[in-house]
């Protein structure tokens, strides 16, 4: 079998992207390649957090549309800019070597850094949250301003776990105004894909900053995911664009 048979193989047995399945097969080095390729596939992280407007459950539709993946952009070499972050759905897919992620959400931002080096941490304080309406309320309450960043981390997993839908939403004074969302048994220390997570971060740059701010970074031959939020005209039409500087 060549390469780029055994690289259809996996994506076909494993329903995956081209690219990712080219990472996967460069990562696999015996000739039981797929049974290989199963255990690397399952160390693949999810988004931590669900995300308004994320495009995890859309990936597969714009693959069979040919939208995805992006034909011209290597994860081993290319750099990746992804400005408007949010959960992270394109980059935790395709997950390339180089990456910049930033968005404007401050507490969204400190969580990914944290995750990034203070894991150990983090999990402690997460395991210390309760499923209950009045705790939940009163955690809302806290402000992230006066939280150490661990404590802003963990708090903004626990409400985007257990808050309604995974929104975000904040008053005219900056208060968390979501609801309880009512969850018989929502998880909210996912540790295994934290870990997860954690690994994949390793060497990713992750700011807070406006989204204009990627244009005094990224050069030519760089690649941009822009996925900005936006007013829907129907359910499924928020998939933009990506582009090379
Ligand atoms: C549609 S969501 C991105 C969803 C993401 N692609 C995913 O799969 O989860 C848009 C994101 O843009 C962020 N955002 C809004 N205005 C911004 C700005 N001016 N600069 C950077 N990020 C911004 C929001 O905080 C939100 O996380």
């Amino acid at each position: 079998m060549t390469s780029s048979q055994a690289v259809r193989k996996i994506q076909e047995t494993f329903d995956i992207n081209a690219i990712y399945a080219h990472t996967v097969f460069g990562l696999t080095k015996t000739p039981y390649f797929l049974e290989e390729a199963a255990k690397i596939i399952e160390e693949k992280p999810r988004p931590f957090v669900k995300w308004v407007g994320g495009k995890r459950q859309l990936l597969k539709q714009f693959l069979q549309m040919h939208l995805y993946p992006p034909e011209k952009f290597n994860p081993k070499t290319g750099r990746y800019f992804e400005p408007f972050v949010g959960g992270g759905a394109v980059f935790f897919d395709l997950l390339p070597e180089r990456a910049f992620l930033s968005d404007l959400n401050s507490e969204l931002v400190v969580t990914y850094n944290v995750i990034k080096t203070d894991l150990g941490k983090l999990i402690v304080s997460l395991k210390k949250y309760k499923l209950d309406k009045e705790y939940f309320l009163r955690v809302r309450t806290q402000n992230p301003k006066e939280l150490s960043d661990i404590d802003v981390a963990s708090r903004f997993i626990y409400l985007n776990r257990t808050g309604f839908n995974g929104m975000y939403r904040v008053n005219s004074r900056g208060g968390f105004n979501v609801p309880f969302g009512k969850y018989n048994n929502p998880l909210i220390c996912d540790e295994n894909n934290l870990r997860k997570v954690s690994r994949a971060l390793q060497n990713v740059e992750i700011k807070s900053q406006d989204y204009k701010r990627v244009l005094e970074k990224a050069k030519k031959g760089d690649f941009i995911y822009f996925d900005p939020p936006y007013y829907p005209v129907s359910k499924t039409a928020s998939f933009t664009s990506y582009t090379f500087a």
